[in-house]
Protein backbone atom coordinates (compact mmCIF):
# COMPACT_ATOMS: atom_id res chain seq x y z
CA UNK A 1 0.00 0.00 0.00
CA UNK A 2 2.79 2.31 1.18
CA UNK A 3 4.99 1.46 -2.10
CA UNK A 4 1.52 2.64 -4.30
CA UNK A 5 1.23 5.92 -2.71
CA UNK A 6 4.69 6.55 -2.85
CA UNK A 7 4.57 5.52 -6.76
CA UNK A 8 1.11 7.20 -7.39
CA UNK A 9 2.97 10.61 -5.67
CA UNK A 10 6.08 10.50 -7.47
CA UNK A 11 4.31 10.11 -10.86
CA UNK A 12 2.53 13.71 -9.92
CA UNK A 13 5.03 15.70 -7.93
CA UNK A 14 8.94 14.68 -7.51
CA UNK A 15 8.44 13.14 -3.82
CA UNK A 16 11.42 10.68 -3.73
CA UNK A 17 13.37 12.64 -5.81
CA UNK A 18 13.14 15.91 -3.35
CA UNK A 19 13.72 13.60 -0.37
CA UNK A 20 16.71 11.64 -2.23
CA UNK A 21 18.36 15.24 -3.82
CA UNK A 22 18.04 17.62 0.00
CA UNK A 23 18.38 14.60 2.14
CA UNK A 24 18.64 11.00 1.62
CA UNK A 25 21.61 10.98 -1.02
CA UNK A 26 22.92 14.88 -0.10
CA UNK A 27 26.85 13.99 -0.16
CA UNK A 28 27.52 16.17 2.88
CA UNK A 29 31.40 16.64 3.83
CA UNK A 30 32.07 14.14 6.93
CA UNK A 31 34.04 16.68 9.21
CA UNK A 32 31.18 19.16 10.11
CA UNK A 33 31.80 20.05 13.73
CA UNK A 34 29.94 21.81 16.33
CA UNK A 35 29.63 24.87 13.59
CA UNK A 36 27.30 23.34 11.36
CA UNK A 37 24.99 22.88 14.00
CA UNK A 38 23.39 26.63 13.67
CA UNK A 39 21.82 26.31 10.01
CA UNK A 40 19.63 24.20 11.34
CA UNK A 41 18.73 25.74 14.59
CA UNK A 42 18.33 28.48 13.12
CA UNK A 43 15.32 26.94 10.70
CA UNK A 44 14.06 25.20 13.91
CA UNK A 45 13.61 29.28 15.87
CA UNK A 46 12.19 30.00 12.56
CA UNK A 47 9.37 27.33 12.43
CA UNK A 48 9.10 28.42 16.20
CA UNK A 49 8.66 32.22 15.94
CA UNK A 50 5.92 31.48 12.94
CA UNK A 51 3.76 28.92 15.18
CA UNK A 52 3.99 30.91 18.44
CA UNK A 53 3.24 33.96 16.31
CA UNK A 54 0.33 32.24 15.07
CA UNK A 55 -0.96 31.44 18.58
CA UNK A 56 -0.21 34.84 20.01
CA UNK A 57 -2.13 36.53 17.18
CA UNK A 58 -5.15 34.61 18.05
CA UNK A 59 -5.62 36.89 21.31
CA UNK A 60 -3.52 40.13 20.77
CA UNK A 61 -5.26 42.89 19.74
CA UNK A 62 -3.40 45.70 17.09
CA UNK A 63 -4.51 48.64 18.34
CA UNK A 64 -2.28 51.74 20.28
CA UNK A 65 -5.50 51.66 23.11
CA UNK A 66 -5.97 47.54 23.41
CA UNK A 67 -2.35 46.43 22.62
CA UNK A 68 -0.40 46.64 25.72
CA UNK A 69 -3.96 45.28 27.92
CA UNK A 70 -4.05 42.19 25.40
CA UNK A 71 -0.24 41.68 26.29
CA UNK A 72 -0.84 41.49 29.52
CA UNK A 73 -4.26 39.48 28.87
CA UNK A 74 -2.11 36.81 27.55
CA UNK A 75 0.57 36.90 30.33
CA UNK A 76 -2.37 36.11 32.82
CA UNK A 77 -5.56 34.70 31.21
CA UNK A 78 -5.21 32.90 28.29
CA UNK A 79 -4.21 29.38 28.61
CA UNK A 80 -0.26 28.87 28.29
CA UNK A 81 -0.22 32.21 26.82
CA UNK A 82 2.73 33.26 28.89
CA UNK A 83 4.44 30.15 27.65
CA UNK A 84 3.77 30.78 24.04
CA UNK A 85 4.74 34.68 24.13
CA UNK A 86 7.93 33.33 26.71
CA UNK A 87 8.74 31.38 23.89
CA UNK A 88 8.82 33.74 21.31
CA UNK A 89 10.29 36.57 22.74
CA UNK A 90 12.76 34.13 23.69
CA UNK A 91 12.98 32.79 20.09
CA UNK A 92 13.61 36.58 18.88
CA UNK A 93 16.80 36.64 20.75
CA UNK A 94 17.56 32.98 20.21
CA UNK A 95 17.07 33.60 16.56
CA UNK A 96 20.07 36.47 16.71
CA UNK A 97 22.28 34.52 18.58
CA UNK A 98 22.13 31.46 16.63
CA UNK A 99 22.63 33.68 13.39
CA UNK A 100 25.53 35.44 14.30
CA UNK A 101 27.24 32.68 15.07
CA UNK A 102 26.27 31.37 11.71
CA UNK A 103 27.49 33.89 9.61
CA UNK A 104 31.17 33.42 12.37
CA UNK A 105 30.89 30.10 10.78
CA UNK A 106 30.86 31.13 7.64
CA UNK A 107 33.62 33.74 8.13
CA UNK A 108 35.71 31.60 9.62
CA UNK A 109 35.78 28.74 7.07
CA UNK A 110 35.69 31.28 4.06
CA UNK A 111 32.30 29.67 3.27
CA UNK A 112 31.55 32.84 1.25
CA UNK A 113 33.94 32.22 -1.53
CA UNK A 114 33.66 31.32 -5.28
CA UNK A 115 31.09 29.35 -5.49
CA UNK A 116 29.17 30.15 -2.46
CA UNK A 117 29.08 34.55 -3.19
CA UNK A 118 25.09 34.13 -3.81
CA UNK A 119 24.32 32.13 -0.99
CA UNK A 120 26.27 34.62 1.33
CA UNK A 121 23.81 37.12 -0.58
CA UNK A 122 20.69 35.25 -0.04
CA UNK A 123 22.12 34.95 3.77
CA UNK A 124 22.60 38.86 4.16
CA UNK A 125 19.28 39.70 2.66
CA UNK A 126 17.87 37.23 4.68
CA UNK A 127 19.72 38.81 7.89
CA UNK A 128 18.15 42.75 6.94
CA UNK A 129 14.72 41.19 6.44
CA UNK A 130 15.05 39.68 10.41
CA UNK A 131 16.31 42.90 11.90
CA UNK A 132 13.53 44.60 9.95
CA UNK A 133 10.90 41.84 11.53
CA UNK A 134 12.49 42.18 14.70
CA UNK A 135 12.52 45.44 14.85
CA UNK A 136 8.68 45.84 13.46
CA UNK A 137 7.65 43.08 16.32
CA UNK A 138 9.49 45.09 19.07
CA UNK A 139 6.45 47.74 18.81
CA UNK A 140 3.44 45.36 18.72
CA UNK A 141 3.72 45.09 23.28
CA UNK A 142 3.16 49.13 22.80
CA UNK A 143 5.51 49.44 26.00
CA UNK A 144 7.74 52.47 26.75
CA UNK A 145 10.38 51.13 24.83
CA UNK A 146 8.40 49.68 21.75
CA UNK A 147 7.45 53.42 21.50
CA UNK A 148 10.52 55.10 21.85
CA UNK A 149 12.78 52.84 20.42
CA UNK A 150 10.57 52.74 16.90
CA UNK A 151 10.85 56.64 17.58
CA UNK A 152 14.77 57.20 17.77
CA UNK A 153 15.06 54.43 14.46
CA UNK A 154 12.37 55.87 12.56
CA UNK A 155 13.53 59.32 12.52
CA UNK A 156 16.97 58.10 11.45
CA UNK A 157 15.15 58.19 7.95
CA UNK A 158 14.72 62.05 8.51
CA UNK A 159 18.50 62.39 7.99
CA UNK A 160 18.08 61.60 4.43
CA UNK A 161 18.66 64.91 2.66
CA UNK A 162 15.54 65.84 0.69
CA UNK A 163 13.45 63.26 1.16
CA UNK A 164 13.93 62.31 4.39
CA UNK A 165 10.93 64.62 6.28
CA UNK A 166 8.55 62.76 4.25
CA UNK A 167 10.09 59.45 4.47
CA UNK A 168 9.68 59.19 7.82
CA UNK A 169 6.06 60.36 7.56
CA UNK A 170 4.96 57.33 5.20
CA UNK A 171 6.74 54.65 7.21
CA UNK A 172 4.42 56.21 10.50
CA UNK A 173 1.72 56.96 8.39
CA UNK A 174 1.13 59.70 10.89
CA UNK A 175 3.36 62.78 12.20
CA UNK A 176 4.19 60.57 15.44
CA UNK A 177 4.15 56.75 16.21
CA UNK A 178 0.69 56.20 16.70
CA UNK A 179 -2.09 53.12 16.32
CA UNK A 180 -1.86 54.08 12.46
CA UNK A 181 2.38 52.66 12.99
CA UNK A 182 1.29 49.95 15.01
CA UNK A 183 -1.46 48.73 12.73
CA UNK A 184 1.11 48.51 9.49
CA UNK A 185 3.64 47.16 11.52
CA UNK A 186 1.70 44.35 12.75
CA UNK A 187 0.50 43.63 9.02
CA UNK A 188 4.14 43.78 8.03
CA UNK A 189 5.60 41.79 11.10
CA UNK A 190 2.69 38.92 10.69
CA UNK A 191 2.47 37.90 6.79
CA UNK A 192 4.49 40.21 4.90
CA UNK A 193 8.19 39.71 6.36
CA UNK A 194 7.59 36.03 7.24
CA UNK A 195 6.41 35.66 4.15
CA UNK A 196 9.83 37.07 2.26
CA UNK A 197 11.85 35.51 5.09
CA UNK A 198 10.65 32.09 4.17
CA UNK A 199 10.98 32.13 0.54
CA UNK A 200 14.41 33.64 1.28
CA UNK A 201 15.30 30.71 3.46
CA UNK A 202 14.31 28.13 0.45
CA UNK A 203 16.33 29.96 -1.42
CA UNK A 204 19.19 29.80 0.59
CA UNK A 205 19.29 26.16 0.93
CA UNK A 206 18.43 25.37 -2.76
CA UNK A 207 21.39 27.72 -3.20
CA UNK A 208 23.50 25.49 -0.96
CA UNK A 209 22.52 22.53 -2.53
CA UNK A 210 23.21 23.72 -5.96
CA UNK A 211 27.18 24.27 -5.21
CA UNK A 212 27.64 22.15 -1.88
CA UNK A 213 28.30 23.15 1.69
CA UNK A 214 32.05 23.37 2.42
CA UNK A 215 33.60 22.00 5.76
CA UNK A 216 36.14 23.36 8.38
CA UNK A 217 38.51 22.42 6.05
CA UNK A 218 37.49 24.85 3.09
CA UNK A 219 38.39 22.14 0.56
CA UNK A 220 35.94 20.89 -2.31
CA UNK A 221 35.15 16.98 -1.66
CA UNK A 222 34.14 17.19 -5.55
CA UNK A 223 36.97 16.23 -8.05
CA UNK A 224 37.34 16.13 -11.38
CA UNK A 225 35.36 13.20 -12.91
CA UNK A 226 37.65 10.08 -13.59
CA UNK A 227 40.38 11.58 -11.06
CA UNK A 228 39.65 9.03 -8.09
CA UNK A 229 39.69 5.23 -8.34
CA UNK A 230 36.31 3.56 -7.04
CA UNK A 231 38.11 2.72 -3.80
CA UNK A 232 38.75 5.56 -2.61
CA UNK A 233 35.20 6.69 -3.38
CA UNK A 234 32.47 6.16 -0.03
CA UNK A 235 30.29 3.14 -0.22
CA UNK A 236 27.38 5.23 -0.18
CA UNK A 237 24.73 6.19 -2.70
CA UNK A 238 25.07 9.53 -3.65
CA UNK A 239 22.33 11.12 -6.22
CA UNK A 240 23.30 10.89 -9.74
CA UNK A 241 22.76 15.13 -9.64
CA UNK A 242 26.04 14.86 -7.89
CA UNK A 243 28.39 12.10 -9.49
CA UNK A 244 27.27 13.22 -12.76
CA UNK A 245 30.16 15.42 -13.18
CA UNK A 246 32.28 14.67 -10.64
CA UNK A 247 33.55 12.19 -8.60
CA UNK A 248 32.70 12.62 -4.68
CA UNK A 249 35.01 12.17 -2.18
CA UNK A 250 34.85 12.34 1.88
CA UNK A 251 30.84 12.52 2.13
CA UNK A 252 28.46 11.15 4.21
CA UNK A 253 24.80 11.29 3.28
CA UNK A 254 23.01 13.65 4.94
CA UNK A 255 20.46 11.20 5.83
CA UNK A 256 20.58 9.38 8.38
CA UNK A 257 23.67 10.44 9.81
CA UNK A 258 23.31 14.41 9.93
CA UNK A 259 19.98 14.19 11.22
CA UNK A 260 21.33 12.23 13.85
CA UNK A 261 23.98 14.51 14.83
CA UNK A 262 21.56 17.27 14.31
CA UNK A 263 18.97 15.94 16.57
CA UNK A 264 21.60 15.61 19.52
CA UNK A 265 22.28 19.47 18.58
CA UNK A 266 19.13 20.41 18.82
CA UNK A 267 18.21 18.43 22.38
CA UNK A 268 21.13 20.75 23.62
CA UNK A 269 19.88 23.67 22.33
CA UNK A 270 16.77 23.26 23.64
CA UNK A 271 18.02 23.05 27.12
CA UNK A 272 19.29 26.34 27.21
CA UNK A 273 15.86 27.68 25.03
CA UNK A 274 14.31 26.11 27.67
CA UNK A 275 16.38 27.49 30.58
CA UNK A 276 15.62 31.01 29.23
CA UNK A 277 11.71 30.33 29.00
CA UNK A 278 11.51 29.06 32.48
CA UNK A 279 13.46 30.02 34.50
CA UNK A 280 14.93 33.32 33.11
CA UNK A 281 12.83 34.90 30.23
CA UNK A 282 14.01 38.55 30.86
CA UNK A 283 17.56 37.48 31.01
CA UNK A 284 18.77 40.34 32.82
CA UNK A 285 16.49 43.05 30.96
CA UNK A 286 18.52 41.77 27.70
CA UNK A 287 15.87 39.81 25.77
CA UNK A 288 13.03 41.81 27.65
CA UNK A 289 13.80 45.02 28.77
CA UNK A 290 12.51 46.73 31.95
CA UNK A 291 10.67 49.67 30.59
CA UNK A 292 8.27 47.35 28.27
CA UNK A 293 6.80 47.03 31.06
CA UNK A 294 5.06 50.07 31.43
CA UNK A 295 2.50 51.26 28.56
CA UNK A 296 3.79 53.58 25.91
CA UNK A 297 3.50 57.07 26.87
CA UNK A 298 4.16 59.76 24.23
CA UNK A 299 4.33 62.58 26.94
CA UNK A 300 7.62 60.59 29.05
CA UNK A 301 10.27 59.87 27.07
CA UNK A 302 12.34 57.04 29.28
CA UNK A 303 15.70 58.45 30.75
CA UNK A 304 17.77 56.12 29.09
CA UNK A 305 16.46 54.28 25.19
CA UNK A 306 18.70 51.48 24.03
CA UNK A 307 17.54 48.95 21.67
CA UNK A 308 17.66 45.19 22.44
CA UNK A 309 21.22 43.59 22.41
CA UNK A 310 20.97 42.33 18.84
CA UNK A 311 21.00 45.95 17.62
CA UNK A 312 23.90 47.68 19.80
CA UNK A 313 26.83 46.87 17.72
CA UNK A 314 25.48 48.89 14.65
CA UNK A 315 23.27 51.59 17.17
CA UNK A 316 26.85 52.24 19.24
CA UNK A 317 28.15 52.52 15.24
CA UNK A 318 25.72 55.24 14.70
CA UNK A 319 26.12 56.81 17.99
CA UNK A 320 29.72 57.42 17.66
CA UNK A 321 29.57 59.48 14.74
CA UNK A 322 28.34 63.27 15.41
CA UNK A 323 27.04 64.13 12.42
CA UNK A 324 23.41 61.77 12.33
CA UNK A 325 23.18 61.82 7.85
CA UNK A 326 27.50 60.15 8.03
CA UNK A 327 26.39 58.26 11.24
CA UNK A 328 23.62 56.22 9.28
CA UNK A 329 25.17 55.95 6.27
CA UNK A 330 28.06 54.34 8.42
CA UNK A 331 25.59 51.81 10.08
CA UNK A 332 24.32 50.64 7.02
CA UNK A 333 28.03 50.23 5.46
CA UNK A 334 28.69 48.12 8.45
CA UNK A 335 26.23 45.67 6.79
CA UNK A 336 27.25 46.40 3.57
CA UNK A 337 30.97 45.27 4.37
CA UNK A 338 29.44 42.10 5.09
CA UNK A 339 27.89 41.99 2.47
CA UNK A 340 30.43 42.33 0.24
CA UNK A 341 33.10 39.83 2.06
CA UNK A 342 33.53 37.61 -1.34
CA UNK A 343 34.75 40.56 -3.16
CA UNK A 344 36.77 41.66 -0.03
CA UNK A 345 38.47 38.53 0.81
CA UNK A 346 40.32 37.99 -2.56
CA UNK A 347 42.36 34.74 -1.13
CA UNK A 348 42.68 31.77 -2.38
CA UNK A 349 42.35 29.67 0.51
CA UNK A 350 38.76 29.19 2.43
CA UNK A 351 39.61 28.16 5.79
CA UNK A 352 41.12 30.08 8.51
CA UNK A 353 43.05 26.66 9.57
CA UNK A 354 45.30 27.35 6.47
CA UNK A 355 45.23 31.13 6.76
CA UNK A 356 48.00 33.50 7.75
CA UNK A 357 48.22 34.39 11.94
CA UNK A 358 47.91 37.71 10.49
CA UNK A 359 44.13 36.74 9.49
CA UNK A 360 43.20 34.69 12.51
CA UNK A 361 44.16 38.14 14.46
CA UNK A 362 42.49 40.20 12.14
CA UNK A 363 39.19 38.18 12.20
CA UNK A 364 39.85 38.31 16.32
CA UNK A 365 39.85 41.97 15.98
CA UNK A 366 36.14 42.02 14.09
CA UNK A 367 34.76 39.79 17.29
CA UNK A 368 36.27 42.06 19.99
CA UNK A 369 35.13 45.29 18.28
CA UNK A 370 31.23 43.65 17.57
CA UNK A 371 31.13 42.29 20.99
CA UNK A 372 32.27 45.41 22.45
CA UNK A 373 30.34 47.67 19.90
CA UNK A 374 27.52 45.81 21.01
CA UNK A 375 28.07 46.23 24.94
CA UNK A 376 28.52 50.22 23.84
CA UNK A 377 25.27 50.13 22.39
CA UNK A 378 23.39 49.59 25.63
CA UNK A 379 25.48 52.24 28.00
CA UNK A 380 24.43 55.67 28.13
CA UNK A 381 26.28 57.91 25.77
CA UNK A 382 29.16 59.69 27.90
CA UNK A 383 31.99 61.45 26.34
CA UNK A 384 34.18 58.36 27.16
CA UNK A 385 31.73 55.47 25.89
CA UNK A 386 31.52 57.37 22.69
CA UNK A 387 35.73 57.93 22.38
CA UNK A 388 35.26 54.34 22.77
CA UNK A 389 32.92 53.71 20.07
CA UNK A 390 34.93 55.38 17.80
CA UNK A 391 37.91 53.43 18.66
CA UNK A 392 35.99 49.98 17.83
CA UNK A 393 34.43 51.51 14.81
CA UNK A 394 37.51 52.34 13.37
CA UNK A 395 38.34 48.72 13.97
CA UNK A 396 35.55 46.97 12.65
CA UNK A 397 35.98 48.92 9.48
CA UNK A 398 39.75 48.30 9.62
CA UNK A 399 39.22 44.53 9.86
CA UNK A 400 37.67 44.78 5.81
CA UNK A 401 40.66 47.39 5.01
CA UNK A 402 43.38 44.96 6.07
CA UNK A 403 41.45 41.94 4.66
CA UNK A 404 41.02 43.78 1.07
CA UNK A 405 44.82 44.37 1.29
CA UNK A 406 46.53 41.52 2.37
CA UNK A 407 44.20 38.97 1.07
CA UNK A 408 45.57 38.52 -2.23
CA UNK A 409 48.97 37.70 -1.56
CA UNK A 410 48.45 36.41 1.84
CA UNK A 411 51.57 32.95 2.37
CA UNK A 412 49.11 30.17 3.54
CA UNK A 413 50.26 27.45 4.78
CA UNK A 414 49.57 23.73 2.17
CA UNK A 415 46.24 22.86 1.74
CA UNK A 416 45.81 19.29 2.00
CA UNK A 417 44.44 17.29 -0.95
CA UNK A 418 41.40 15.70 1.29
CA UNK A 419 39.74 16.53 4.26
CA UNK A 420 41.34 16.11 6.87
CA UNK A 421 39.26 14.47 9.57
C1 LIG B 1 16.78 32.43 9.02
C2 LIG B 1 18.07 32.43 8.91
C3 LIG B 1 18.89 31.34 8.29
C4 LIG B 1 18.59 30.02 8.12
C5 LIG B 1 17.31 29.29 8.54
C6 LIG B 1 19.73 29.41 7.49
C7 LIG B 1 19.81 28.06 7.16
C8 LIG B 1 20.94 27.43 6.71
C9 LIG B 1 21.13 26.01 6.65
C10 LIG B 1 20.10 24.95 7.11
C11 LIG B 1 22.37 25.77 6.18
C12 LIG B 1 23.04 24.40 6.01
C13 LIG B 1 23.55 23.93 7.35
C14 LIG B 1 24.74 24.71 7.83
O1 LIG B 1 25.71 24.86 7.07
O2 LIG B 1 24.72 25.19 8.99
C15 LIG B 1 22.98 27.05 5.88
C16 LIG B 1 24.24 27.24 5.33
C17 LIG B 1 24.82 28.48 5.10
N1 LIG B 1 24.31 29.72 5.47
FE1 LIG B 1 22.52 30.05 6.34
N2 LIG B 1 20.69 30.36 7.25
C18 LIG B 1 20.23 31.55 7.73
C19 LIG B 1 20.90 32.77 7.72
C20 LIG B 1 22.14 32.99 7.15
C21 LIG B 1 22.86 34.24 7.13
C22 LIG B 1 22.34 35.52 7.78
C23 LIG B 1 24.03 34.03 6.45
C24 LIG B 1 25.14 34.99 6.16
C25 LIG B 1 25.03 36.17 5.73
C26 LIG B 1 24.07 32.65 6.05
C27 LIG B 1 25.09 32.05 5.33
C28 LIG B 1 25.22 30.69 5.10
C29 LIG B 1 26.34 30.05 4.44
C30 LIG B 1 27.58 30.76 3.86
C31 LIG B 1 26.10 28.67 4.44
C32 LIG B 1 27.00 27.56 3.88
C33 LIG B 1 28.02 27.24 4.91
C34 LIG B 1 28.98 26.16 4.53
O3 LIG B 1 28.66 25.30 3.71
O4 LIG B 1 30.11 26.23 5.07
N3 LIG B 1 22.91 32.04 6.48
N4 LIG B 1 22.08 28.05 6.23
Amino acid sequence: MANKFVQWMDERIPMTKTWNIHLAQYPAPKNFNFWYLFGVLATLVLVNQILTGIWLTMNYVPSADGAFASVEFIMRDVEYGWLLRYMHSTGASAFFVVVYLHMFRGMMYGSYQKPRELLWLFGMFIFLVLMAEAFMGYLLPWGQMSYWGAQVIISLFGAIPVIGDDLTLWIRGDYVISGATLNRFFALHVIALPLVLVILVFLHIIALHEVGSNNPDGVSIKKPKGSVPDEEKPKFKFHERFTKKYDIVDAIPFFPYYIVKDLFGIGVFLFFFCYVIFFNPEMGGFFLEPPNFQPADPLKTPEHIAPVWYFTPFYAILRAVPDKLFGVILMFAAIVMLALLPWIDRGKVRSIRYRTVLHKLNLINFVISFVVLGYLGTQPATALATLFAQIFTFLYFAFFVFLFFYSRREKTKPVPERLTS
